[in-house]
């Protein structure tokens, strides 16, 4: 059942548990994806980042999530991480993603502003929930790159004005995490998540979570952080599932059999992540 990003958050927020959204960019990932979620009947986000439309193209990164809507009785969503390009997004709503994330954080607040309200405009004008981001998470998503030295916590109070002056539905915020792997322990800082959580009324998100240690992530979704973004850990288990079985078996050259292994450790990675953002068993339909 595919829903908007607003109606699978807004549950989540209902019972103080976390979707994991999870990054797609081919047919497998997808299907493990799906076989988590199906398990463990977990409401679940599959999002494309603009590299990974690139890569596959929207028709079928679309259909593909449309025909697992349809496979599996869980609620689904379809969001556009980390939107920067007016076009790209407009493309992701005319498809029928039904939730897309405007990136405009590393303008200026007012700038931000602007540019976030315009698509929340044209998002919600044909029922597609937005998610914006405030403050500047560091690290590396694809095509969007903050270095350490830019990398900036998103301040409470500016995180109410943003979110009551754009009608966002969901706010993602920089709290110490970062995309990509991190080379010490992650920092984060909970605290702020309590402050951002007790002034802002839409649900928050938590990106760069790959590497996040399970008991932090625990203790971010008892603040309030609502979605959870996971891309890294799944690209690690697909290389490291592809890389033993290609040295173990050289001769291979049936994709199924080097892909096959690399689906099931994606599944189990994120039936794992499931569980500690407390999604599973949260399927309401
Ligand atoms: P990771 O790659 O650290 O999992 O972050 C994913 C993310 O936040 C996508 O927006």
């Amino acid at each position: 059942m595919l829903v908007t990003g607003k109606e699978i958050l807004q549950h989540a927020d209902d019972h103080q548990y976390a979707v994991g959204a999870f990054n797609v960019n081919n047919m497998e990932i997808i299907q493990a994806i799906a076989e988590a979620a199906d398990e463990l009947r977990a409401p679940v986000i599959l999002q494309a980042s603009q590299g990974a439309i690139k890569y596959a193209g929207v028709e079928y990164i679309t259909a593909l999530v449309k025909t697992t809507a349809e496979l599996i009785d869980v609620p689904i969503a379809l969001h556009l991480d980390h939107g920067t390009d007016f076009e790209e997004i407009i493309k992701c709503i005319r498809n029928g993603f039904t939730s897309v994330m405007i990136d405009a954080s590393k303008h200026e607040l007012e700038e931000n502003i602007r540019l976030t309200k315009e698509i929340v405009r044209i998002a919600h004008s044909v029922g597609v929930s937005v998610e914006a981001e405030l403050g500047k998470i560091g690290g590396t998503e694809d095509q969007v790159v903050v270095s350490e030295a830019e990398a900036t916590y998103t301040d409470p109070e500016e995180a109410k004005v943003f979110a009551e002056e754009t009608g966002v539905d969901s706010l993602a915020i920089a709290v110490g995490t970062a995309h990509g792997v991190y080379k010490g322990e992650p920092k984060v800082d909970i605290e702020r998540i309590k402050q951002i959580d007790s002034v802002v009324k839409v649900p928050l998100v938590l990106h760069g979570s790959s590497g996040v240690p399970y008991d932090t992530l625990e203790n971010a979704v008892g603040a309030g952080i609502r979605k959870i973004n996971i891309d890294t850990d799944i690209r690690a288990s697909f290389a490291g599932a592809v890389k033993s079985f290609v040295s173990e078996n050289p001769d291979e050259i049936d994709p199924r059999k080097i892909l096959k292994p690399a689906r099931q450790r994606m599944a189990d990675t994120v039936k794992e992540k499931i569980k500690v953002f407390g999604s599973d068993g949260k399927a309401w339909k």
